[in-house]
């Protein structure tokens, strides 16, 4: 569903607010506060029926919400003094103030802009939801995404963030990058931000204390806002200090509420992060945690380490392998022509099926 108001669209499928058809960049626990006002325009919701909702099963100060609410007025450039979108209440609360009008990105309607809507699929929603149920029971799970370039890994990732925000869940998410010089644990430094961003700047002091992460990978914590920076230079983080300190840190998150952390494209991902992978599988196997991540199988099959860590995974973790295929004819029949032409879904014209709990090939492996 997109709720569009003004000249913005916020996309509840893409999870992605969007002014003129363009991208803005906001985090996520923002655009779960916004979602949540949009959803009901004219409403009035007090501060503790928001910060329950946003921060479920976890005590935030108030000064969280108002950071909240102040990155979300920046988003839509919103004036709290002559508000066209987010009015406070004094002493009450927060309402919607626009009108909103909700539009189905998933029927045949296309959108006059923004990105293409979201086709098929549910299968493999339907695996990850399972897997995720287990993981909120306390069995954690570790499920792989394959398929070639362009077949919509990333994209089903996307998709079940939001699934996984329905289903009270936190989705966290790391994406390895191509270009040189990222810093290594990049995809976890991303996640440990995803983390940081629902809590005040004592608060992740705090944390970041009492896991340890402080001391054994101060250099990480460099890349947070909010965190103490250690002066002077510090050794790169590695070990088992900073692994075991990670795997506190984000078992405390499980804690509070399921995590899904999506580490997307492994196949470029730094060793370090992929042994860190392996720990917190190990470590945090009764934890609220499933941990999911995409390669490209025919790069991964490229490199002998990566290969080898990946399918450790699947042989002592019992990681669950999706590998993905085209779109069948049925998910295509009726949905609109993509528009993007560049980087159209991956539009198979045979009925594909989706293997399950496939072991890597040995060319994988
Ligand atoms: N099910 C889908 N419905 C609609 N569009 C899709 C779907 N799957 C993928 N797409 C679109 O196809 C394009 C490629 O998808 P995506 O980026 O997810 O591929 P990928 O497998 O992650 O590729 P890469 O290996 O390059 O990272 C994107 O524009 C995406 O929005
Ligand atoms: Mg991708």
């Amino acid at each position: 569903m997109i709720l569009c108001f003004d000249s913005f669209e916020l996309d509840l499928n893409a999870f992605e607010l969007r002014r003129d058809g363009e991208p803005i960049s906001i985090e996520p626990r923002v655009l779960d506060f916004l979602a949540y006002l949009a959803k009901r325009p004219g409403q009035l919701f007090t501060k503790d029926e928001i910060m329950k909702t946003i921060w479920p099963d976890h005590v935030v100060a108030e000064s969280s919400l108002s950071r909240c609410v102040s990155d979300a007025r920046r988003a839509l450039k919103d004036d709290p003094r002559s508000p066209r979108f987010i009015q406070t209440v004094h002493r009450r609360g927060f309402r919607f103030v626009a009108s909103v009008r909700s539009v189905s990105n998933s029927g045949p309607a296309r959108r006059a802009s923004g990105r293409d809507p979201f086709i098929g699929r549910s299968e493999e929603l339907s695996i990850l939801g399972s897997e995720l149920e287990q993981a909120t029971a306390g069995r954690s799970r570790v499920v792989l995404i394959r398929g070639e370039p362009g077949i919509g890994k990333s994209r089903l990732l996307e998709e079940f963030a939001v699934q996984s925000v329905m289903a009270s869940a936190q989705a966290r998410f790391g994406r390895c990058r191509e270009e040189d010089g990222a810093p290594a644990f990049w995809p976890w430094i991303q996640v440990i931000r995803d983390e940081a961003s629902a809590m005040d700047d004592e608060c992740i002091r705090r944390t970041f204390a009492e896991c340890g992460l402080a001391t054994a990978a101060p250099e990480l914590l460099r890349w947070v806002p909010g965190a103490i920076v250690p002066r002077g230079e510090a050794d790169p983080p590695s070990g088992f200090r900073m692994f075991d300190a990670f795997s506190r840190f984000l078992h405390a998150g499980c804690l509070e509420s399921p995590r899904v952390v999506m580490l997307d494209d492994l196949h470029r991902c730094d060793l370090a992060s992929l042994r860190l992978l392996s720990f917190v599988a190990a470590a945090l196997a009764d934890s609220r945690v499933l941990l999911v991540g995409t390669y490209r199988d025919v790069e991964m099959s490229r490199s002998v380490e990566r290969s080898a860590l990946v399918a450790a995974l699947v042989r002592e973790r019992s990681a669950r392998v999706l590998q993905m295929r085209g779109l069948s004819v049925q998910d295509v029949a009726g949905s609109p022509r993509p528009h993007s032409v560049s980087r159209s879904p991956p539009l198979v014209w045979k009925s594909s099926t989706v293997g399950l709990a496939e072991i890597p090939s040995s060319s994988h492996s």
